[in-house]
């Protein structure tokens, strides 16, 4: 059956009942109020780093980013003064509230907060030159993955840089038990500034996590070149550096 050419893609109609619901994928924790309030505590990605890492991949004071998946808006008000335009895109109205709170405390003026998620998000304005997805796209199965990614290099202009960090696993299938199992050790007893077993374990059973060796053909095949990827000595956690063919 061949879809009409508004149902191809990204342009399908959002009533169609197959799509995936991304807000009740979005992860239970990102759509509790105590979780997210706490969430800057448990969570430090570095943003003055990544800042300089992408500065030197061509980020400057023209760029266009889209910080998709925000959440608390860490890396979004770190890049803010160093480009033209952010974008902090996500599909928690709770975590959206909390950064644009932070963002009207901020008093940037080039931060446009948006309700939406990988597979709703809208763009306008020039093309994005920068897209930013940290821990976030292991929301998505797979198969959801791909869409993403394709919607994702749809708004992106060529060659402009997909940052993308998450827990995807480097192990081979055998290892997965006892890696995992490790991982989840490392879990802390205190829930206020720390991952807890309990919530490793939710990530494992609950949310979408993948493998490199799935993920990495997966964005190749959606329209990027990876030009880096860093895996941790643990298998757990992987940072790409790809740029939109
Ligand atoms: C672990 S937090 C990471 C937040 C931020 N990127 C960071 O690194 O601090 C995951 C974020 O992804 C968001 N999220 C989940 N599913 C999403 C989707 N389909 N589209 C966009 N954001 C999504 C959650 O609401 C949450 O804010």
């Amino acid at each position: 059956m061949s879809l009409p050419a508004d149902e191809r893609g990204d342009t399908a109609p959002r009533s169609l009942s197959w799509r995936l619901d991304e807000r009740a994928n979005a992860g239970r924790e990102n759509l509790d109020a105590i979780h997210v309030a706490r969430y800057d505590a448990k969570e430090d990605g570095d943003p003055l780093d990544e800042v300089r890492l992408l500065r030197s991949l061509g980020l400057d004071a023209r760029s266009t980013v889209l910080d998709l998946g925000a959440g608390t808006g860490q890396f979004t008000l770190a890049v803010a003064p160093v480009c033209a335009r952010v974008i902090a895109a996500d599909i928690s109205p709770v975590m959206q509230e909390l950064l644009r709170q932070k963002v009207q405390a901020s008093r940037h003026g080039n931060i446009e907060c948006v309700c939406a998620g990988f597979l709703s998000y809208e763009h306008s304005g020039a093309p994005v030159d920068l897209a930013y997805c940290r821990y976030a796209l292991h929301h998505l199965p797979d198969f959801w993955k791909a869409h993403a990614l394709v919607r994702l290099g749809n708004v992106m202009r060529p060659e402009a840089v997909l940052r993308l960090w998450d827990v995807v696993y480097s192990f081979q299938p055998e290892e997965a038990m006892e890696r995992i199992e490790s991982w989840c050790a490392t879990g802390a007893t205190g829930i206020e500034t720390d991952w807890t077993r309990a919530e490793l374990e939710e990530h494992v059973r609950d949310e979408h996590s993948t493998f490199t060796w799935l993920l990495e053909p997966m964005i190749e095949r959606s329209g990027f070149r990876i030009e880096r990827a860093d895996y941790s000595a643990d298998g757990i956690f992987a940072r790409y550096v790809a740029r939109r063919r």
